[in-house]
């Protein structure tokens, strides 16, 4: 149809209301019942609106919903590996009815949008919080996030009335349809997409760099929904993207777009999740590096490697990039990983997580080998605030 790879389901769902359909929907929200959603179903619901999540047209119904935990597949039969639902207490749930239209509002009562009830169900989080995340521990912040959630599921077709205001990243917020536009309009074929939750540091840089290589741009794609407590705020991390951009990235084969999903911490099932939802916003790669989406230690380094052995790559499409661990080797002089990198680890600059944020907290620069000088002073300055 443009070129372009096609989008999962082989079509790009709009699911806000436009003109007079969006002006008859809001008179008929105010008759209706209301549902509050969390943050994490408000950028559910965006997500599903721009056709992020492409071919949900709603929140899951149970077949969905269990189909995706038991086989990772959606009832049409396409890959999806992550439930999309929304919760609500059982009280609420039994006063609603099947084939009713519900409203949809944020935190101060305001409506986004409608959801045409097509089944009221059983909230198994026993077996979400297992199949999904792997484990039922609460410390997972996956889980702790199932937890939280109502007894009871709404399955539902949803109409958006009002997208989720937001009055940040306003030149980064791009739309599935407009990242395809701009894909087209550089003459970008093959786009590799980048998913990030953390500031950018060397071996962020070079995986991406490395990927470039073998295609036409790269699409840069953080994530600024929901972020667990202890992750560094979107802000932050975008201003030290944008401190990057010019001074060591081609602006004609880069793209800094934000991602306004939540970040669930599912590890392999999140990497399949996140490779799916780049092929709607048009790219033809994903990059996969060492313990995609995971937390502690919950995944195995490069289960979000493997996961994808257990699909037929044409029902996924977009090409997964694995990477192994990298690092700067100062034996070789450069950016390398242990695939490429004859050396001990004695010769390699890798500093955990922990220990970035000791030495940032302090004030202190983590080595240049590590993290660009430029992304050490905002991070630094974030910290001391
Ligand atoms: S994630 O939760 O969004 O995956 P993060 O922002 O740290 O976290 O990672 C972004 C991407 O870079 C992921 O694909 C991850 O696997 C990859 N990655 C991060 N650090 C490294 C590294 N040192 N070596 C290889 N891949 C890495």
């Amino acid at each position: 149809m443009t070129g372009l790879i096609a989008p999962h389901g082989g079509t790009l769902i709009k699911r806000a209301l436009e003109g007079k359909e969006r002006e008859e929907a809001a008179k008929r929200a105010e008759g209706l019942k209301t549902l509050k959603l969390t943050e994490r179903e408000i950028s559910d619901l965006e997500m599903i609106a721009i056709g992020g999540f492409s071919p949900l047209e709603g929140f899951m119904c149970k077949e969905d919903y269990h189909g995706v935990m038991d086989t990772m597949t959606l009832k049409n039969g396409l890959p999806w590996t992550i439930p999309v639902t929304l919760s609500t207490d059982k009280a609420t749930g039994d006063s609603i009815s099947v084939g009713e239209e519900v409203a949809l509002t944020d935190g101060s009562g305001k409506v986004l949008g409608l959801i045409e009830v097509q089944e009221i169900f059983n909230h198994d989080k026993e077996k979400e919080s297992l199949k999904v995340y792997g484990t039922t521990e609460d410390a997972h912040p996956g889980v702790a996030k199932v937890l939280e959630m109502g007894d009871t599921l709404i399955g539902g077709k949803i109409s958006v009335i009002e997208r989720p205001e937001h009055n940040d990243f306003g030149d980064e917020r791009l739309d599935p349809e407009e990242t395809r536009k701009l894909f087209k309009e550089k003459g970008w074929k093959r786009v590799v997409g980048f998913q990030t939750r953390n500031p950018i540091h060397r071996a962020h840089e070079y995986i991406q760099k490395c990927a470039l290589e073998t295609v036409d741009g790269l699409m840069i794609h953080p994530l600024v929904g929901e972020t667990k407590a202890g992750d560094i705020s979107a802000t932050v991390r975008m201003d030290c993207y944008k401190a990057l951009m010019d001074n060591y990235y081609p602006a004609d084969r880069v793209a800094l777009v934000v991602f306004p999903a939540a970040m669930r911490y599912a590890g392999p099932r999140e990497a399949v999740f996140h490779a799916l939802i780049r092929k709607n916003y048009g790219c033809t790669h994903f990059i996969v590096g060492r313990d995609h989406a995971g937390v502690g230690n919950y995944y195995g380094t490069f289960d979000a490697h493997f996961i994808f052995d257990e699909f037929d790559p044409a029902a996924i499409d977009i090409s997964p990039m694995f990477f192994d661990y990298t690092f700067f080797c100062k034996k070789c002089g450069g950016m390398a990983s242990f695939k490429s990198c004859p050396h001990d680890s004695e010769h390699h600059i890798s500093l955990s997580g922990t220990k970035v944020r000791e030495m940032l907290l302090n004030g202190e620069k983590p080595p240049a080998e590590f993290s660009r000088p430029e992304v050490a002073e905002i991070l630094i300055k974030a910290m001391s605030k």
